[in-house]
């Protein structure tokens, strides 16, 4: 990586601007040595200096009038640091320099000096990354009763450019405060994508202004199971569950996202995981129903069927998704379609016959495919899980990788986009400890070390289609966590393993380095009442 180059005359115009820049004698104060900070993800570079930035003298923020970012926002995120010092004369810059002065466009520099401290990238999102690096750079004096970050330069950009997390809503449902305190966390740890899994067989959680019903009758579902799925006697818990986002909390969550630079990619499952859609309309399955949202957890038999009709619903309920969501991306699943009722339908096999096709794969993939047809009419690109790949990948359209590696090394091999999220490590209601006081998890075993041992790029891929593998994520599926306490604690501190997994340098990781950061990052969640899995070394 280039450094930077030095700023351009907007530079001066910033000093002038807020006059800050003064030949400050140095304080006796702040002749101290520094020790490292704990900052998850590991920047690329850091050089530690002594002396010290003393945030009870903080006194104001400077931002490019090329920035979007507000004054406002950025007291917010520091406001829980700064004190009540007497001689306020110190003061954060966020610059806007020249994007060709950095090869990455989520690049940026942190120098922290005495008296000034200046963040400095070519975009809104490398501004927001080094400002999330230096809240981590902040530390309390003890001694002195006060907080400082330690004079230090950095410069810093990620491995992957998509960095996501997921939460499926469907399965339990989260309030929009909570959606937000995630994209919060997501921030924290310069993630830049959350995949918002918004419909699924036990419940839509999405309004739909063209089909009122989703919502009214799909969002609900008459019970829930108890325990495991499978286990037998199954037993249910009796209590009407549900919830779904209105159209307006979904453009307020979208907004308060975008401010954290965070991009939602939303899911709207297709043609399984459709129940409780085909609850609320089951004219559009093969069989005509009825049906209710499902009470337990697995996957179900009645899927959309492949008519017109369906494909016209299809396209009218994403254009409503499109019309909330600017990203590039709209997830259709496209995991775990059970064939049995396209194989009895006449409309599925007449699909089937009239369109050349095979099978039912190939039906799949044609039906996908008139799908990403209609994304493209709208600008937009598909995302699916692996499975889309079955009978045909549709043109453009990126693979999200689950089961293993291999769905996405096919992919790249055809020129497609991936992102990687095989089961293994990255699903995280997998139990993290083989410790019997652990709470219910669906099974299998991820642990922190496994998280952070991870390389997204399979060993034995081509180098060549390296650069198919656009990133990785994180899958939080809730059949079996059911408030939001309980996802924070499946989530940290796996989380930080997954960003630093897919932001650092490979070369430097350290996983005994890693967990002292974590020390330091769990003492933080503590504070802030962020439940986590207390990781025992
Ligand atoms: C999945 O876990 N069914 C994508
Ligand atoms: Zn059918």
């Amino acid at each position: 990586m280039k450094s930077p180059s030095y700023p351009n005359r907007s530079f001066w115009q910033i000093l002038i601007l807020f006059g800050v820049l003064q030949a400050f004698s140095t304080v006796p104060l702040n002749a101290q040595e520094n020790t490292a900070p704990a900052i998850i993800p590991a920047p690329r570079d850091m050089t530690l200096f002594d002396k010290r930035f003393y945030w009870e003298d903080f006194l104001d923020v400077g931002i490019s009038k090329s920035s979007s970012i507000t004054k406002e926002w950025v007291l917010e995120k520091i406001k829980p640091y700064t004190g009540q010092g007497e001689h306020k004369r110190c003061s954060v810059m966020l610059m806007m320099i020249d994007s060709s002065s950095f090869e990455h466009p989520e690049a940026y520099s942190l120098n922290i000096q005495e008296n000034l401290i200046m963040i400095k990238s070519g975009t809104d999102a490398g501004l927001r990354f080094g400002l999330t690096t230096l809240l981590q750079t902040i530390r309390m004096d003890s001694s002195a009763n006060t907080h400082y970050s330690p004079r230090l330069d950095i410069q810093d950009f990620p491995r992957f450019p998509y960095r996501g997390m997921h939460l499926d809503v469907c399965r339990h449902f989260f309030p929009v405060s909570f959606i937000k305190r995630y994209i919060d966390y997501l921030a924290m740890y310069k993630f830049n994508t959350f995949h918002w899994h918004l419909t699924e067989d036990q419940g839509w959680r999405i309004e739909i202004k063209r089909y009122p019903k989703l919502t009214e009758t799909g969002a609900w579902r008459s019970e829930t199971l108890i325990g495991r799925a499978g286990r037998e006697p199954a037993r249910y818990d009796g209590i009407p569950y549900g919830g779904f986002y209105t159209q307006e909390e979904i453009r307020e969550v979208v907004r308060y996202a975008a401010e954290q630079g965070i991009t939602i990619v939303p899911e709207i499952e297709l043609p399984g995981h459709a129940l409780a859609a085909l609850s609320a309309y089951p004219q559009f399955s093969c069989t005509g129903g009825p049906f209710e949202p499902a009470t337990t957890w697995g996957v179900f038999d009645d899927v959309y069927c492949t008519k017109e009709e369906t494909i016209t619903f299809l396209r009218q309920v994403l254009d409503e998704v499109i019309d909330l969501f600017p990203g590039r991306y709209i997830h259709i699943g496209g995991d775990e379609c059970p064939k049995t009722r396209w194989k009895a339908c006449p409309n599925c096999q007449a699909n089937i016959r009239a369109n050349g096709l095979a099978d039912e794969h190939e039906l799949q993939s044609w039906f996908i495919k008139q799908i990403a047809a209609h994304l493209h009419s709208r600008d937009r690109r598909l995302i699916g899980w692996d499975e889309i790949l079955e009978g045909g990948l549709a043109p453009d359209a990126t693979v999200m990788s689950w089961r293993g590696v291999s769905g996405g090394m096919q992919a790249a091999a055809e020129g497609h986009e991936v992102i990687m999220t095989p089961g293994n490590p990255c699903y995280f209601d997998h139990y993290q400890s083989r410790r019997d006081d652990q709470p219910l998890a669906i099974g299998g075993y991820n642990p922190l070390e496994a998280v952070y041992a991870w390389d997204p790029i399979p060993a034995n891929l081509d180098p060549t289609l390296h650069h198919f593998i656009r990133g990785g994520q994180g899958n939080v599926w809730t059949e079996y966590m059911p408030d939001e306490k309980h996802v924070e604690f499946m989530i940290f501190p796996r989380i930080t393993a997954l960003a630093e997994t897919l932001w650092s340098d490979p070369k430097t990781k350290d996983f005994p380095h890693f967990l002292d950061r974590v020390d330091v990052h769990q003492k933080q969640w503590l504070q802030a009442n962020i439940r986590y899995f207390p990781y025992y070394r």
